[in-house]
């Protein structure tokens, strides 16, 4: 596919993909959620992208919500597979198997909060705005937000911030636990590409069942989350990639994994 409102960039396994709609802060209208579609299921697929770091074009906008215009045309039906679309493609990005890390670089509002929030990690630029604005235009999050929002924040938290519509910066984002770090907007990309080069220094494998023991675990018991998290355990005992790590640290060496 090519891109009119993406920047897709592969650099040294990491894909950087970059919402380009500056003019418009980014709004997620719909060319945007079919290219982001396709992003996803390349960085789910392609074997050379270990992982992905998603931001905004321009200095003032991460994503500045669903696009508006689009919003104010739908009916109940289309207004409901619109949400189902976005909120498959945000489960794609979100259960890819690789780290997605969220460089949020200014307004952080609806689809783009709820983008965020989909992603494993957010790092945030001081310059940064979050909130879930819907109810001041008669909607409701539909991305993904009244859920992944209380699961993040907790109830309380996030009942306040949608229903309020309220906008907040990014000290008191990281004080509720919304964004995993702040960092001087200069630095931000590449803060969110050394936390990535970090990760992907891990043991792949051990990566992709963490996020998934994580993820699932969410939404199971207690005693089915600790099935599933002894499960990978007893997976990752059998994989090359644990006798190298262990190997290495008796040997007082660094690990080289290869995902095996
Ligand atoms: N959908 C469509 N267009 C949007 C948009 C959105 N969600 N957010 C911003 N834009 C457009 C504006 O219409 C404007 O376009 P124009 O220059 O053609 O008029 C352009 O982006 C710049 O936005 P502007 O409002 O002029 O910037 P600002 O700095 O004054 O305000 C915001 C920034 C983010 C506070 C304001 O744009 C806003 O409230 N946006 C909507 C946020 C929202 O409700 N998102 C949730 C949607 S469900």
């Amino acid at each position: 596919m090519t891109y009119q409102t993406l920047i897709f960039e592969i650099r040294d396994g990491v894909a950087f993909v970059t919402v380009n709609r500056p003019d418009k802060l980014n709004a997620l209208n719909d060319q945007v959620m079919l290219e982001l579609a396709d992003a996803a299921e390349r960085i789910a697929t392609e074997t050379e992208i270990k992982g992905a770091i998603l931001t905004g074009a321009g200095p003032k906008s991460f994503v500045a919500g669903a696009d508006i215009g689009d919003l104010s045309r739908q009916g109940p039906f289309d207004g409901k597979a619109r949400a189902q679309r976005g909120q498959g493609v945000l489960r794609r990005l979100e259960t890819c198997g690789k780290p997605v890390i969220a460089a949020i670089n200014g307004f952080a509002l609806g689809g783009g909060c709820e983008l965020a929030m989909a992603c494993h990690i957010r790092i945030a630029s001081e310059n940064a705005k979050f909130g879930q604005p819907e109810v001041k235009l008669g909607i409701a999050p539909g991305y993904g937000g009244t859920q992944r929002l209380p699961r993040l924040v907790g109830k309380g938290v996030a009942m306040q911030l949608i229903l309020t519509g309220e906008t907040i910066d990014a000290p008191e984002a990281y004080r509720i636990g919304l964004v995993n770090k702040v960092v001087p907007a200069a630095d931000l990309l590449a803060e969110s590409e050394k936390m990535m080069r970090g990760i992907l220094a891990m043991g792949p494998l051990a990566v992709r069942l963490a996020m998934e023991a994580v993820d699932q675990g969410l939404e199971m018991s207690l005693d089915e989350g600790l099935l599933l998290e002894a499960n990978h355990f007893g997976l990752l005992a059998a994989t090359q990639d644990m006798k190298e790590g262990t190997t290495a640290f008796l040997e007082k060496r660094s690990a080289k994994f290869l995902g095996r």
